[in-house]
């Protein structure tokens, strides 16, 4: 699957936006034409992000679609301007069951077949943003086209009536509950937006406790985020040369049938070492090795 480290959103209607972005470095570009997009500028954004798909070289960046939720009224306009010219992936927000999912696909189907493309090669990211989102995630997060979700922590916080705070309990249980989902799917797990864009000390802090939790990339939305979350969901040096040393450890052991090793002073089963092959496979993903 390919690194989403962060998820850049920008506003679909900006085309200065949508070029900066390419030149950032950014691993995913997410043209939006929900929230980020006033209702009255809603065909506007489906114009300016059809001609950007079709005129911009987006590099090694992935290119997104943020559509508006079903059910909005906008979103089968939203996929009828700008499918046609293959975004490499969409972006459905507030996805509350699986048939939303099953009805993107197959308007991504459809239009796969009717143009010879590569069926399967558009895939969904889910925003679960919602009680109701929550409460049916266990069968939204089956779905075979879904590479990611996303959690969406400011529309979960109205939606039960919590009050965000700075130490974030109010969100914990479904921030948690994201990554058993994912992690029980094969999914990516797209961690919150951190809103205080200038504020880049305490969005590391963030953002590597995001990490620490076990989700795999963070949803961003100011050039001045893209580094430091990108490095936060890139394994460290130190983290990949102790994975190193370990995996080669453990494969003398094996060969001499042992199961658990003593490395460094530390036991080392199957867990350690198959999280020692994540950080191999992250690094790789991120391009250090
Ligand atoms: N993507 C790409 N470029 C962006 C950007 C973004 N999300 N946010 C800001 N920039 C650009 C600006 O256009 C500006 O470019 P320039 O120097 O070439 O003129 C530069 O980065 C500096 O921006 P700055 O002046 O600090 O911010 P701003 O006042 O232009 O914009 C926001 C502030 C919050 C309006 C803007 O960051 C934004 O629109 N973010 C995305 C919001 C969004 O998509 N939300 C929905 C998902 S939660
Ligand atoms: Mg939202």
């Amino acid at each position: 699957m390919k690194s989403r480290r962060a998820l850049l959103y920008m506003p679909g209607d900006s085309r200065p936006k949508i070029e900066k972005a390419i030149s950032l470095g950014v691993d995913c570009i997410c043209m939006d034409m929900e929230d980020a997009t006033a209702y009255n500028r809603k065909g506007k954004a489906r114009e300016v992000i059809a001609k950007a798909l079709q005129e911009l070289g987006f590099g090694h960046a992935e290119k997104l679609i943020r559509i508006n939720g079903f059910g909005t009224g906008f979103e089968a306009d939203d996929l009828s301007a700008t499918l046609i010219h293959h975004p490499d992936g969409v972006v459905i927000p507030k996805v509350e069951m699986l048939a939303q999912l099953e009805w993107l696909s197959e308007q991504i189907e459809a239009m796969e077949l009717s143009q010879g493309w590569e069926l399967n090669s558009i895939r969904i990211l889910a925003g679960i943003e919602s009680a109701k989102g929550f409460i049916n995630l266990k069968e939204i997060a089956t779905h075979p086209r879904l590479d990611a979700l996303i959690f969406g922590a400011e529309d979960y916080a109205a939606s039960i009536g919590a009050t965000r705070s700075r130490g974030g309990l109010e969100i914990l249980y479904a921030r948690s509950k994201i990554l058993l989902h994912a992690a029980a799917n094969d999914l990516q797990a797209i961690d919150i937006v951190f809103v205080n864009f200038k504020d880049v000390v305490n969005l590391k802090i963030d953002a590597l406790q995001g990490a620490q939790m076990g989700f795999t990339g963070k949803q961003i939305i100011h050039p001045n985020q893209v580094a430091p979350v990108q490095e936060a969901f890139s394994p460290s040096d130190k983290e990949i040369d102790y994975a190193e040393r370990l995996l080669g450890a453990f494969e003398i052991a094996e060969a001499e049938g042992a199961g658990v090793i003593d490395f460094e002073g530390k036991m080392i089963d199957m867990p350690l070492i198959k999280s020692a092959r994540q950080i191999i496979e992250r690094a790789k993903a991120a391009g250090k090795i």
